[in-house]
This record gives structure tokens, C-alpha cells and sequence, in this order.
């Protein structure tokens, strides 16, 4: 029977092109994918990345049932200078993956303030359809980059007790978990960043801008030609 099933159909990141079916690990589990830095001229389509998580995924990735109208609140108030947000696009561009790398309250991950903490929150999504894919723990592996490259101390995540996903990636990167009922907290502590660790954060921003760029470039060339071949 498994002789004559044909494999499922992957795009070029290992997406199934199909949603609904059983999360599988993409050929190549420890392939690059680029992580592309966003700014505050990105805040649409992060919102409109939020928006396709349905109630029950907002609701893992807030820690309540965030209303279209508090999401719109929350990715107004990123404050793009002290934290950082990152994503993953699609062959089609589209965000399938946000994370936000804040700094915590009464604290600063760049430690101006010395009186205060160094720790730094990670919150973050994957599509559905992009899920299981190994994604998410990318994210968090490049989180904790640029998290020691801010001089933190220490990630934390902070997410329902239900939220198996979430609190397996960061157990698996070495967080300690605490439980308190329905919530919990993972800490991560931190090394000490590195030349390395900053070299490494520039050529994968830079490796991840220039990969949109050839895209979005590849997108626009076919959309022209498909006009040029209709209007022909
Ligand atoms: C949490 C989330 C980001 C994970 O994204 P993802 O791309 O599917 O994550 P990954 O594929 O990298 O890894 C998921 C891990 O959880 C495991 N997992 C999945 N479902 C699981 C379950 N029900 N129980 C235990 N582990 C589970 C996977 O096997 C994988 O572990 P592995 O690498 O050891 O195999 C995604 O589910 C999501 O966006 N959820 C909604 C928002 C949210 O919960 N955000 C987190 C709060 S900040």
C-alpha cells in the first residue's frame, strides 16, 4: 500500500500545498529558510497576518481572545526602534510566519539601564498551512540570535499550559518550564553574545532581504509577461 502513495506536494519552503492534512517534517528539517527583518512599514501585513490565525490561535498566541480590534491595537503599538519583529515569507510573499522580540517591561535588552532586567519576550505564529514544518522552531532559534545580540540575559515565553506546540520548542532549546494552572512561563537563559553570533545575525538579514527581493523581482517579470501574453 505505502509502494503506491504518491509523496505530498511541497512548495519550495516544504509547505504542503494542501491544508487540512497531517503536519510532516519538510525533506530538508535543517535547511536555511530566510528570516526577513520587518519594520513599521510592514505593521498591514502583519496585521493581516494576524487576522488569518483563526479565534483559537489568537487565543493561544495572546493568552485570550484577542478581537480583530485589539489585534489592530497591538501591531500599532510595536514599537519597532526597542524591539524586533521578524517573518517568513512565501513563494507568493505572503507572511506565513511573524515573530516579536520584545523587550520586557521594566527592562532593557540592550542594558542602558542597569538597575533593570535583561530579559526579552518571543511571541509568535505560523499559519496553518505552514505548520509542523519546523518553522516555529526556527524562528525561536533565530529570536535567541538576536536576543544575545541585544545583551539579554534571558528569552521568556509566555503561553498557555494547553499550548504543547509552543512549550516543546522551547523545552527543546533548553528552556526551563514553569506550570501555573492554565498558564506558563519558559525561561531561556542566554549565552553571552559573540563576533560570531553579530556576523552571523547581518549575513542572514542580508542573505534573507536579497532572497525577497529575487522573488518579489520574479513575481512582478511573470505577472508582466502573463500581461504581455493575454494582451498579445
Ligand atoms: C506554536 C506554533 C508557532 C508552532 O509552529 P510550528 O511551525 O508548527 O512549530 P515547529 O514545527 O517548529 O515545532 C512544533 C513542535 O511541537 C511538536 N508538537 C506539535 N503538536 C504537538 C502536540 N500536540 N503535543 C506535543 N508536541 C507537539 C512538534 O512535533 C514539534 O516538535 P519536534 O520539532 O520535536 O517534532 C504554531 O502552532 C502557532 O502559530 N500556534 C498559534 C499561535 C501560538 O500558539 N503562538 C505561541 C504563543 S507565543
Amino acid at each position: 500500500m505505502t509502494a503506491t502513495q504518491t509523496p505530498p506536494q511541497l512548495d519550495r519552503f516544504g509547505f504542503n500545498k494542501t491544508d487540512g492534512a497531517p503536519p510532516k517534517r519538510p525533506a530538508s528539517p535543517d535547511g536555511w529558510v530566510p528570516i526577513r527583518n520587518l519594520h513599521a512599514r510592514h505593521r498591514a501585513r502583519i496585521l493581516d497576518h494576524l487576522l488569518q490565525l483563526d479565534e483559537h490561535d489568537r487565543y493561544l498566541r495572546f493568552g485570550f481572545q484577542a478581537s480583530q480590534e485589539q489585534v489592530a491595537r497591538y501591531v500599532a503599538s510595536i514599537d519597532f526602534r526597542r524591539d524586533e519583529v521578524f517573518g517568513i515569507f512565501n513563494g507568493r510573499l505572503q507572511l506565513v510566519a511573524v515573530a516579536h522580540l520584545a523587550a520586557m517591561p521594566g527592562g532593557d535588552a540592550r542594558g542602558s539601564d542597569a538597575s533593570r532586567g535583561r530579559a526579552m519576550e518571543f511571541g509568535v505564529s505560523v499559519l496553518k498551512q505552514g505548520r509542523g514544518k519546523g518553522l516555529g522552531s526556527r524562528m525561536f532559534q533565530h529570536a535567541i540570535m538576536h536576543a544575545r545580540n541585544r545583551h539579554a540575559s534571558h528569552l521568556m515565553i509566555h503561553a498557555l499550559s494547553e499550548n504543547a506546540p509552543m512549550l516543546r520548542i522551547a523545552a527543546k532549546a533548553g528552556a526551563t518550564v514553569e506550570r501555573d494552572g492554565p498558564e506558563a512561563e519558559a525561561w531561556l537563559k542566554l549565552p553571552p553574545d559573540t563576533t560570531f553570533s553579530h556576523i552571523d545575525s547581518s549575513l542572514q538579514s542580508l542573505a534573507a532581504e536579497a532572497i525577497y527581493r529575487v522573488k518579489y523581482q520574479m513575481l512582478h517579470a511573470s505577472d508582466w509577461l502573463r500581461l504581455l501574453i493575454t494582451s498579445a
